[in-house]
């Protein structure tokens, strides 16, 4: 009898790359060394608005050592103008239209305007210190405070997915109707991702042949952004990027330095390498921009929502309509008959805005949750038995129904966990010694993203019984190649310890790059398929085979466990059929695409999250004590790597309600903070006990093994419950993020 093995997924199996990280034997795109390595300082602009008059570059050129210095004068022009669409299902995706060193014009301080090439990085760095740089400055416009009378309607944002509108119903009735209205003005600070690794490129030409090095969440995505700005057909290109060192967005957009990494290494004609500084992080890769966000709840005296109005004002650069779409859950996720969303921005001497997790949900789920809340307060509701309340089975925007939800199931759990029940909710009532205590809740909800372009994977089985899957994609802190071989062992019928999933190069299946949550989700689907079409061809391989003791089987009555095939009393191994057909191994593809929007469903996930915390009176402290959530994101193909991407997003939340700040200073248009010692994040000395529910739920739409992604739900409804908590300790609601001391005192 064979041995029956338990499906791989599911498993909580540590990652497989983990002791390579930890032992710094995993190689990151800028470890990778290459012969004759020549290295780029990027020298960014002193000034945020205005023009370079001149660039002296005879003193760096003259230092030893130095190869070139590159500036708007000598760099080559690009071919194309970066595509604004920054659809990384299927084109290039530059992060913004601009491309800097092409004439010279500064929109916004830091933008790259020489790039110093050296022997070594020390001498680039130096002589880059020795440009003589003349500018014509003029006043710049950063801050909502300056640019609120400058505001206009985009028709649409967020690289053009979202409109600048959505409206149902009428607003201004729904709320005349209302007993109670609550609401205000929520500004939070803007936020940067800051991964460990900054980002990073190295570039080395063969002839016409661009081998890069990078950096990325989608190598596909490099290759095709590179291939448009410098005019170089994409099977020219390949992008290896095996890991990249946490990114959060960061590195989703193909942001300006690997192509110029590219144009550097053709200029000198060596490998050239360009790893962007800290400071450079801040003003390279885009950002969570700085907004303000106006809502209004109205409701019923028992608690259904009549109207919700939705605004929100933000800064954009100079050349794109870019706003996270923080509008736009708020019309969704609960039933409400008058809904007005608007975005508003203005100009600003900034780079173009980007992704950051949960990009517009992590910022507009405070508004809508802080508001419920306060709802709740003025009805004398539990906060969750309003949420009840308001509870919708359908997207409230479309009409169409969840293609799952588990929404009710994550409050009941978390709820329980939690300890939520019998909770007094009067503020200011607990205390311990000088602290006082609070607890707040949230919805947490994030869109399965709609993906349009096929995903591919290849599997292959080798005759001693071993197993290769591979798909273009990078890791980058996921453990998806943990992950990924869980899901090829169960479709190929072996053990998880004799698969290995290969990835990060652009000369494997393609695949999008992983982001909005997607990449468990669409890279399981493209591999489960490669893998099930080669168990199939296996043992369609087998039936058909006089040879093989299957002969003549039913293929629906055959399966395959731990690498045997079996039907009935009849077996062979994979090796044995391989082995005697002459076969070294055997190979499928595999691909899948996505529903996107061609389905009468709306794809959600859902969750809700907890929080405890304790003010200090006097002080103004906040400390967090404790955190739940629970979650329900289809399928968890690996609890523990999905807890882990659960809890970092909930501890971000914690950042984003108490610490993570930047602004830009009004008159000079820099950013106050370019440090990570003065851009306050988490650490694990302000991290709580966080506890993470998993709720399985069943979701045949949107993919075939179900998995909703849990990237960045964790931080989805984390702060708000933060906030929450605060106010219940306190009694101040406070609608600025981060919240200061001096919010409390
Ligand atoms: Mo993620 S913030 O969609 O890269």
């Amino acid at each position: 009898m064979t041995a029956t093995i338990p499906p791989a997924i599911g498993q909580p199996l540590s990652r497989v790359d983990g002791r390579a990280k930890v032992s710094g034997t995993a190689r990151y795109a800028s470890e990778i060394p290459v012969p004759d390595m020549a290295y780029a300082y990027v020298v960014g602009s002193r000034i945020a608005a205005g023009r370079v008059i001149a660039i002296d570059t005879s003193a760096a050129l003259a230092e030893e050592g130095v190869l070139a210095v590159l500036t708007h004068q000598t760099l080559p022009k690009i071919a194309e103008q970066p595509p604004l669409i920054p659809s990384l299902a299927g084109t290039a995706a530059p992060g913004q239209t601009f491309f800097p060193l092409q004439d010279d014009t500064v929109h916004y301080a830091g933008q790259q305007i020489a790039l110093v090439v050296a022997d070594t990085w020390e001498r680039a760095q130096y002589a880059a210190r020795l440009l003589r740089v003349s500018y014509a400055e003029t006043p710049p416009v950063t801050t909502l405070d300056q640019g609120r009378g400058l505001s206009y309607e985009p028709e649409r944002i967020f690289g053009g997915w979202v409109p600048g509108r959505i409206e149902r119903g009428d607003v201004e009735a729904g709320l005349r109707e209302a007993d109670v209205r609550v609401g205000g003005t929520y500004t939070y600070a803007a936020n940067h991702h800051h991964p460990i690794e900054p980002s990073c490129t190295t570039a080395q030409w063969d002839g016409d042949d661009l081998l890069l090095y990078d950096a990325t969440q989608g190598v596909n995505a490099t290759q095709m952004t590179v291939s448009r700005l410098l005019g170089v057909p994409m099977s020219r290109i390949r992008v290896i990027g095996h890991y990249a060192g946490g990114s959060f967005g960061s590195k989703a957009m193909i942001h300006a330095h690997p192509t110029l990494a590219a144009m550097a290494a053709r200029a000198v004609g060596r490998p050239v390498k360009l790893v962007l500084t800290r400071e450079q992080m801040f003003t390279s890769v885009g950002h969570r921009e700085e907004q303000e966000q106006h809502i209004t709840l109205g409701a019923t005296h028992d608690g259904r929502l009549t109207a919700v109005r939705h605004h929100k004002l933000s800064p954009t650069s100079h050349f794109d309509d870019w706003a996270e779409p923080s509008v736009g859950t708020s019309s969704q996720i609960y039933a409400c008959p008058h809904y007005e969303g608007v975005y508003r921005l203005f100009r600003a001497n900034t780079m173009t805005p980007t992704f950051m997790r949960a990009p517009g949900e992590a910022s507009g789920m405070v508004a809508l949750e802080c508001s419920l809340d306060e709802l709740a307060h003025e009805l004398g509701l539990d906060p969750i038995e309003l949420r009840l309340r308001n509870h919708t089975d359908v997207d409230a925007m479309t009409g169409l129904p969840w293609s799952s939800s588990g929404l009710r199931e994550c409050y009941e759990r978390g709820a329980q966990r939690f300890g939520w029940a019998g909770r007094d909710p009067r503020p200011g009532t607990r205390r311990d010694g000088n602290w006082l205590i609070g607890t707040g809740m949230a919805t947490a909800c994030y869109p399965v993203a709609p993906l349009a372009n096929p995903q591919r994977a290849r599997a292959r089985l080798y005759a001693d019984g071993t197993a290769v899957v591979q798909a273009a994609t990078p890791d980058f802190g996921t453990g998806v190649a943990t992950v990924m071989a869980q899901v090829a062992a169960d479709g190929l019928g072996v053990s998880v310890e004799r698969c290995r999933f290969e990835n990060g190069d652009t000369d494997l299946p393609n695949i999008a790059a992983a982001v909005g949550s997607a990449g468990a989700g669409m890279i399981s689907a493209a591999v489960h398929s490669a893998a099930s079409a080669l168990r199939r061809q296996l043992i369609r391989s087998a039936v058909g085979d006089p040879g093989s003791p299957l002969h003549g089987a039913d293929p629906v009555d055959v399966v395959v466990h731990d690498g045997v095939i079996t039907a009935g009393t009849a077996s062979e191994s994979y090796s044995d059929l391989l082995r005697r057909t002459f076969r070294p191994d055997a190979e499928a593809a595999g691909q899948w695409k996505p529903p996107a929007h061609d389905t009468p469903y709306a794809m959600m996930t859902f969750g809700a999250q907890f929080a405890e915390v304790a003010v200090d009176a006097e002080l103004g402290l906040v400390r967090v004590r404790r955190m739940t959530g629970a979650f329900a994101p289809g399928r968890v193909l690996n609890p523990k790597t999905a807890r882990s991407q659960l809890m970092g997003g909930m501890l971000w939340g914690l950042g984003q309600a108490l610490l993570e700040a930047n602004h830009m200073r009004p008159d000079t248009g820099r950013w106050v903070n370019s440090s990570l010692g003065e851009y306050l994040v988490p650490v694990n000395a302000d991290a709580p006990d966080v506890d993470v529910e998993l709720i399985e739920v069943e979701d045949d739409i949107v993919n075939p093994l179900g998995v909703k992604g849990v990237g960045e739900i964790g931080q989805v409804g984390a702060a708000a419950a933060i906030a929450n908590a605060v106010h219940h300790a306190t009694g101040r609601r406070v609608r600025r993020l981060p919240i200061m001391i001096e919010d409390l005192l």
